[in-house]
């Protein structure tokens, strides 16, 4: 062996060496410019693998085949690596800045919700009422065959329950097509005289289209005390009627039937398009129908243990979509359902009480 010959052990464990004190450096390594001093410290012109060539040069035939191929191999991983660390520094470097805030931005608005048109006209509705001294009250939106039909004089066997017919749960238990068992619940509980307004949804098997909905609101009046005559039915009615359409318009009053009520009629205010002389709103007869009521049925008043020798009363109820589209105009009752963000941004929330 010649002397200058360095022993080709003693080459392969400083080429071992150097791959460990790289890996060492590349993984404590923080930043890109770091990376770059490693990159000069290892590849560079006078890096530790430039003076491993020295080696291969002194070494004779045979070895220099085996020290080449080492100092290649640790070559090829360094660079690999090098470019490895460098991307994921880059990378992490990105998402540092993504979630640096820019203070001089302007900040994100909260967009303002607005009432619902029937919230709004519910709400409307119950205050005229409440301020001639209708107390508001709630029912249940399940219930029993004996409240929405029977009790109101609603015998299994009536036609009404045709015009009514409703999502049953169980046998006797359903969906309530209307807000006239909250009458039979206050009746049953308070002692006149009481008078009480209750709003809430109803439900009815409808097939939906512009005029008609599966599930809908109304609103029911009830005033029962001694005395209470059909006077107090129309004077109340009427003066609800100029506060909810203003005084230009016209209230007439007409018979109607009800099972719960007798006498009954229904109330239409004037059309306010058209002149009153008729229009596609009010289908040409320049009347617009928004109320049915009556004095309450005295058959009904036996079934809450009223005597009506001693006790009589009014009850009214109304479609609250009818009087929202009347009042806003809107001529499709799918469109209060559909959640459209610029449909239901249209609606100002004056009526806020
Ligand atoms: N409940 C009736 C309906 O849904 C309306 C009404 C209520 C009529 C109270 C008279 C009295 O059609």
């Amino acid at each position: 062996m010649n002397d200058t010959e360095p022993d080709i052990s003693e080459s392969l464990i400083k080429i071992s060496e150097a791959e460990n004190s790289f890996a060492g450096d590349i993984a404590s390594a923080q930043s890109v410019s770091e990376i770059e001093n490693i990159r000069v410290r290892y590849l560079g012109k006078k890096g530790l693998l430039t003076e491993f060539t020295g080696l291969i040069n002194r070494a004779n035939q045979e070895n220099k085949k085996t020290l080449g191929q080492q100092i290649n191999k640790l070559k090829q991983s360094i660079q690999a690596q090098l470019t490895v660390k460098t991307k994921n520094l880059e990378e992490e470097a990105r998402i540092r800045n993504e979630k640096t805030i820019d203070v001089a931005l302007p900040g994100r608005r909260h967009r303002l919700g607005t009432l619902h048109p029937l919230t709004l006209t519910s709400r409307k509705v119950c205050s005229i009422f409440n301020a001639m001294g209708f107390l508001t009250v709630d029912g249940p939106e399940i219930e029993t065959d004996y409240y929405n039909f029977e009790a109101l004089n609603i015998p299994s066997d009536h036609p009404t329950r045709d015009d009514q017919d409703s999502f049953f749960i169980k046998s006797g238990i359903l969906l309530r097509t209307q807000t006239s068992p909250v009458q039979i619940r206050v009746m049953k509980k308070t002692r006149p005289p009481f008078a009480i307004i209750a709003p809430g949804r109803v439900y009815r098997r409808d097939t939906s289209d512009a005029s008609h909905s599966p599930i809908f609101h109304q609103i029911e009046g009830l005033y029962v005390a001694e005395h209470v005559t059909f006077c107090d039915l129309k004077g109340i009615l009427h003066n609800f009627c100029i506060q909810m359409f203003g005084k230009d318009r016209r209230v007439r009053f007409r018979p109607d039937f009800f099972p719960f009520t007798e006498p009954s009629c229904e109330i239409s205010i004037s059309c306010a398009r058209g002149g009153g002389k008729g229009c596609a709103t009010c289908g040409g007869d320049g009347w617009l129908e928004i109320l049915g009521a009556g004095m309450v049925n005295p058959a009904v008043l036996k079934n809450v243990n009223l005597d009506p020798e001693i006790y009589s009363g009014l009850a009214f109820g109304m479609g609250i979509e009818r009087i929202a589209m009347l009042t806003y105009d809107i001529h499709d009752i799918r469109l209060f359902f559909e959640n459209n963000y610029q449909f239901l941004g249209q609606f100002p929330s004056y009526f806020t009480s």
